[in-house]
């Protein structure tokens, strides 16, 4: 595959899902992941099933910037450098507005928005001073319309898009050489509602889940193409859904 071949990328939220999906796809294809989540059993397993050679971890909370800084130490320790960002992490405590459940809301902004940018912050000095990088970040089709039952996170989701949009114009002004990707996948087949306490949101969450998901290698192919293009080409937004998700 081509200029993928020993890149170093670190994916957020790779204990599962999406980021555990393309931690395996990238490897295979040849990159180094450096994986960081909580769960730090998921990320010793996933290491050794990929191989200590093309992976290592770091457990680090993305709602801490000096976690996320920590992150970036141990990809350069282990690998040498840092080419790609994927800024994955995320939650979906789902619920109506109604319900005042103002904790979730502060943790969607904590992870959703502020663990973005925490990681944003951590790997910029290192592509500003190489002139050269890749951040792609994964926002959602509620990043682009709206949903009932799901408020907060649909904000979250829309301040990943908007912020990145500024941030490539940004990028391209500064003649950084700075890649940037926004990933809106639609339904996808994971653990996210797995600690959502039960709702009528949820369960609506749910049953369209059960007819439209498609699967986290899905969105996988779809990081693997954007990582693998030219230095000059710049895959920006890519929506990834079931053919049966309008
Ligand atoms: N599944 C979908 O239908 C769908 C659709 C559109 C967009 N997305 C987005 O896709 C991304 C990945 O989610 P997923 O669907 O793959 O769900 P998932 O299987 O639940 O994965 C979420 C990942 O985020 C990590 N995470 C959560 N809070 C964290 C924190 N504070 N610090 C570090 N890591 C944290 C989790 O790891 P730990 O718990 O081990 O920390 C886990 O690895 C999210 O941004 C989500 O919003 C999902």
């Amino acid at each position: 595959m081509k200029n993928i071949e020993n890149k170093v990328v670190i994916i957020t939220g790779a204990s599962s899902g999406i980021g555990e999906e393309t931690a395996r796809l990238l490897a295979l294809n040849g990159a180094k992941v450096v994986l960081s989540a909580r769960r730090e059993d998921r990320l010793r397993d996933l290491v050794r099933q990929i191989g200590e050679d093309r992976a290592a971890y770091c457990v680090s909370d993305v709602s801490e910037p000096d976690d996320m800084k920590k992150l970036v130490r141990t990809a350069k320790e282990r690998f040498g450098r840092v080419d790609v960002l994927f800024a994955n992490a995320g939650i979906m405590p789902a619920g109506n507005m109604s319900e005042l459940k103002t904790d979730d809301w502060k943790r969607m902004i904590d992870i959703n928005i502020c663990g973005v940018l925490n990681s944003m912050a951590a790997v910029l000095p290192e592509f500003i001073a190489q002139k050269q990088g890749h951040i792609i970040v994964t926002s959602s089709c509620a990043g682009l319309r709206s949903v009932p039952g799901n408020a907060v996170y649909c904000g979250t989701k829309h301040f990943v898009k908007a912020m990145l949009d500024s941030f490539r114009m940004e990028a391209i002004g500064e003649g950084s050489n700075i890649r940037t990707t926004t990933i809106y996948p639609g339904a996808v087949k994971t653990e996210l509602l797995n600690t959502v306490a039960p709702s009528p949101a949820k369960t609506a969450v749910e049953e369209f889940s059960e007819k439209n998901a498609i699967l986290p290698e899905d969105i996988a192919g779809a990081v693997l193409y954007a990582v693998s293009q030219n230095d000059n080409v710049d895959v920006s937004e890519v929506v990834v859904k079931s053919i049966r998700e309008a």
